[in-house]
């Protein structure tokens, strides 16, 4: 397993997880225990929904945004004839330097509104596939070793499909569904400024210098972000009540919050997301709480490092994370070699949220130990942990795309 070097002070040691007691997901704050699906939803959800706002990832503006969206462009002839390809500028006119940009491709065999994927991506949205018709990012990027594409923190053009390889757009359209994506750092750059830029710098109500201890972090920023896109999703030809929400390792803990929150997504897919994701804090396995927040101050809010070094005075841990996605479908996946993500805690997640979804009525995970590699489990919560490092495979899109089958198809999702 250890194929990655701990970091120095760091235990990649199961026989050092120290001994934990997680928060009970069913027992509510004045010390009863949730029996019916109508206290959860009306008293535990909402404590809970509030104690990850205000300790964890921060609290995002709430109400409508004034937006507006601009188709730019539309080839009906994309993947060879097989797929639409669109994209659409948001703007918003109460800020007026924030634009986003929405790829969505559809498939020309389907009839329309189709169910779909959205995603946030990590390099652009030309990065996803090659076709040179994809507008190419203007905006902020990261530099690194798996985008040498990106010179003096922009994309070149020798950056165009430099992520193909986690975007199978070809499989997901063959297999009936849509696809929608955007950059995240549209939405908020990934880098600590004290939120100067993105939407914290340009939101009215959020205007000042700095976000409140319990106001929102990137990655609450990001969250809200896929909500903006939900709001106007139809115009694609998508189904609203169909979207099936997706997010690797920092966008995987993204997408998990943005699903807990808002529940008109119908599934929600975590890839290897690990700490402050899928994997529970209080083992203290792989990254921690108080590496991640040293590491990346700008992602949760301010309160969230009151736990730093003291996991086990958080309220919450990330089983209650996944259970807010209940009961709702929602897929944990792991990769092996991907230690500093903590498989084992991920899996435990899944496994702790169960009683949250089996109260709710669906079949929840269904697993006690984890299962062997590449074999999938799980029937409302999907898990696998597959062979390799940390990234998103081909194995894991069939994984999504077989869940999305099983849950999406046919039937309408309603927002309770
Ligand atoms: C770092 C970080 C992780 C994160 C990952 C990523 O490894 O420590 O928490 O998931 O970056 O987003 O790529």
């Amino acid at each position: 397993m250890d194929s990655q070097p701990a970091p120095p002070g760091f235990n990649y040691d199961e026989s050092k997880v120290p001994d934990y007691t997680l928060p009970d997901p069913l027992l509510m704050e004045d010390g009863t225990r949730v029996t019916d699906a109508k206290t959860w939803r009306e008293i535990r959800r909402p404590e809970l929904l509030q104690l990850f706002e205000t300790e964890v990832y921060g609290k995002a503006p709430g109400g409508k945004v004034n937006h507006q969206v601009k188709a730019l462009s539309r080839e009906q002839a994309a993947l060879d004839g097989k797929a639409t390809r669109m994209e659409f500028e948001i703007s918003f006119p109460d800020a007026p330097d924030l634009k986003w940009y929405l790829l969505v491709f559809l498939p020309n065999s389907a009839s329309r509104p189709v169910p779909g994927f959205l995603g946030l991506n990590f390099n652009g949205n030309h990065s996803i596939h090659p076709d040179p018709g994809i507008r190419l990012s203007t905006a902020w990027m990261r530099q690194g070793g798996k985008s040498p594409g990106v010179k003096d923190n922009r994309a070149t053009e020798a950056s165009r499909g430099e992520s193909a390889s986690r975007w199978p757009v070809d499989k997901i359209i063959s297999r009936g569904y849509g696809l929608a994506t955007i950059y995240y750092g549209d939405i908020d750059p990934d880098y600590d400024d004290g939120f100067q830029n993105g939407v914290h710098g340009t939101m009215d109500s959020f205007g000042r210098p700095r976000p409140a201890p319990d106001e929102w972090g990137s990655i609450a920023a990001w969250a809200w972000g896929l909500s903006r896109i939900l709001d106007f999703i139809e115009v694609t030809g998508i189904d609203p009540h169909k979207v099936a929400l997706l997010g690797h390792s920092r966008l995987g803990k993204t997408s998990l919050w943005a699903g807990a929150r808002d529940e008109r997504f119908a599934l929600v897919i975590s890839n290897d997301s690990g700490c402050g994701g899928a994997a529970l804090s209080r083992r203290r396995f792989g990254e921690t709480v108080a590496r991640i927040n040293t590491s990346f101050p700008h992602w949760f809010c301010g309160n969230f490092k009151k736990y730093d070094d003291n996991e086990d005075a958080l309220p919450v841990d990330q089983h209650m994370l996944i259970s807010l996605v209940a009961p709702r479908p929602v897929y944990i996946a792991s990769a092996e070699e991907d230690v500093w993500a903590d498989p084992r805690g991920e899996f435990l997640s899944a496994k702790h949220a169960d009683p949250v979804y089996r109260l709710l009525g669906t079949g929840g995970l269904g697993e006690e130990t984890m299962p062997d590699i590449d074999k999938p489990v799980g029937e409302t919560i999907g898990y696998h942990i597959r062979s390799g490092k940390h990234d998103v495979t081909g194995f894991d899109w069939d994984q999504y795309l077989n869940f999305a089958d099983r849950h999406l198809s046919g039937k309408k999702h309603d927002v309770p």
